[in-house]
């Protein structure tokens, strides 16, 4: 039988079926006419865009709008539990040059209240160690020092919550119940999170004093959350925010389920050269033959091997040269270990000087996180 595919903001399990999310959350394709608007704004289009790896949205084309009009801003975040991967990263790499091509005010939530509740086993003071070393991480992806706003849950709780409670008394259990796979045995700062999810989305106004339009780009899990956030926002006073949207990166292992930081199966962004190598050759699922003799043969499915799917969707932005590597390796003429080997390379490259950058960032740490 086959296993039915889960994807909420705390559970993604199964093969993914990203056309039926598409259907099932409502979202809107990423289509041609609204690459071409994209492009217009930024002047080319971010290979992740081209390859349709953010591929959905919610309301581009009014976020589109406001930019023209100057009068937009951008919202992610970070759940901080553990060591940041490749799968994050691939995110980021995507946030930071959106934020470089519109030049546009990026506000960061750190959402430590919601993995403090949600892990059984991990401590508060756990989760503030992580959140320091996340901040390390993201900060070493590149973003803008001067238009990058840290917004920590607990340390802005003075400023977020009297905002969260405005979501909260429009939000009842049977609006999240479904979406997000709550019981009764689910804790009630879990319930209440959402709420707190939503603030970003608007906080920037209230600060402002400015009714200014959000875009947040994320990952397809973190829908329900900016559901529900539309439907409440213009209860307040304020636009719905719009969302542009990625698939997964693959764990290694395979298709099913997504990259994460709680099992082995991830590509961190600390992980030695040595480390990162014996990661790929051991677990990188490949989908070339068994022996050499056949490989040559038959050849390699490049669409089922994650080595080439981490190039695709991260570590190889030249078009010509990915399309090459497809069809050598389809035709058998290069290797699964050739092509891991590509990948390692190319993989080391990155977080050599990620890494480089990360050490310094921790003297840059004053100038992220807001301060009124
Ligand atoms: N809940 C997200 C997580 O677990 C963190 C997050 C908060 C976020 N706000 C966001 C992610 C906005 C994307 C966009 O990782």
């Amino acid at each position: 039988m086959k296993k039915e595919s889960k994807v909420t903001p705390w559970e993604v399990s199964g093969k993914v079926d990203y056309q039926r999310l598409i259907k099932e959350f409502g979202l809107s394709k990423i289509d041609e006419k609204l690459l071409k608007k994209i492009e217009k704004c930024t002047g080319e289009l971010h290979f992740m865009l081209r390859r349709g790896l953010f591929f959905a949205h919610r309301d581009l084309d009014f976020a589109l709008e406001q930019y023209e009009k100057k009068n937009l801003f951008l919202y992610t975040g970070c759940g901080p539990s553990g060591p940041i991967h490749i799968g994050h990263a691939f995110i980021w790499e995507f946030v930071r040059w959106l934020q470089e091509k519109f030049d546009l005010d990026l506000w960061f939530q750190f959402t430590d209240d919601e993995k403090f509740l949600l892990n059984k086993d991990k401590s508060y003071k756990e989760i503030q160690e992580w959140m320091y070393e996340n901040m390390l991480d993201i900060i070493a992806i590149g973003f803008n020092p001067k238009k990058t706003h840290f917004l920590i849950d607990t340390k802005h709780a003075g400023l977020m919550y009297p905002e969260a409670i405005k979501v909260a008394k429009k939000i009842n259990f049977s609006m999240v119940k479904s979406s997000f796979g709550f019981t009764n045995q689910t804790n009630l700062g879990m319930i209440f999170f959402t709420s707190v999810q939503a603030v970003p989305a608007f906080l920037p106004c209230v600060i402002k004093k400015k009714k200014l339009a959000c875009l947040i780009p994320h990952a397809v899990d973190q829908d329900p959350h900016f559901r529900l956030t539309r439907d409440i926002l213009p209860k307040l006073g304020y636009y719905k925010p719009s969302s542009i949207q990625a698939l997964f990166l693959p764990p290694l292992t395979g298709s099913e389920g997504k990259m994460s930081s709680s099992k082995d199966m991830n590509l961190l962004m600390t992980d030695s050269p040595k480390e990162i190598e014996r990661k790929i050759k051991k677990y990188a699922f490949s989908g070339g033959q068994k022996t050499i003799e056949e490989h040559r043969k038959k050849g390699g499915n490049p669409d089922i091997d994650v080595s080439y799917q981490y190039l695709k969707m991260f570590f190889e932005p030249d078009d010509d040269k990915l399309k090459q590597i497809y069809e050598d390796y389809k035709s058998g003429k290069i290797t699964t270990s050739e092509l891991k080997d590509y990948l390692i390379k190319k993989i080391n490259a990155y977080l050599k000087k990620h890494q480089e950058r990360r050490k310094e960032a921790k003297k840059l740490i004053d100038k992220f996180i807001f301060s009124e």
